[in-house]
């Protein structure tokens, strides 16, 4: 059995995408399918490869319990769009980004992150520019997100 691979998308990989890996990585442990998962997360731009997660972003995860201060930011590459099975993007402004680096036939399965939520929302809204409040909604809905997805994946691959 080959690892289903995940990756989550965003703008900067700092703040959304970096607490949904975080988030769906503990979700999986705590169902005990660790060993059926590969995940990740990346940034459609490039501005902060190498960073650690905005200190916002850390904050709201370990209040919830989940530690995402080891995780490093990168830059979505070429070749994900073949390596990764889901490649979940946080809005619609990423799915396009995405959508124009598609060339042909490719591996993953792109879409909206919220597609697979309960919450009748179709974006997660980027943070950084506003205030810690903002920071509480992203993990509400990265959560529903994430609990949605793994439901899926579960239903989808016999789990
Ligand atoms: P993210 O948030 O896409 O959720 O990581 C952002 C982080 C950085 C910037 C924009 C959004 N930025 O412009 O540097």
């Amino acid at each position: 059995m080959s690892a289903i691979r995940v990756q989550f998308v965003c703008l900067g990989n700092i703040c959304r995408s970096p607490l949904a890996e975080g988030v769906f990585r503990h979700l999986v442990a705590e169902a005990g399918l660790a060993a059926h998962f590969q995940i990740a997360s990346a940034g459609t731009g490039g501005w902060h490869a190498g960073e650690a997660p905005d200190p916002r972003s850390t904050a709201v995860a370990r209040k919830n319990g989940v530690d995402i201060s080891a995780q490093r930011a990168r830059a979505l590459r070429p070749q994900d769009l073949d390596y990764f099975d889901e490649i979940r993007v946080m809005d619609r402004s990423n799915l396009r980004d995405v959508e124009a680096r598609m060339k042909g036939k490719h591996r993953a399965q792109v879409g909206l992150f919220l597609d697979d939520a309960q919450a009748e929302r179709a974006e997660v809204p980027d943070p950084y520019y506003g205030g810690p409040q903002g920071f509480d909604d992203v993990y509400a809905l990265v959560l529903d997100g994430c609990a949605g997805l793994l439901a899926r994946l579960r239903a989808a691959h016999g789990l």
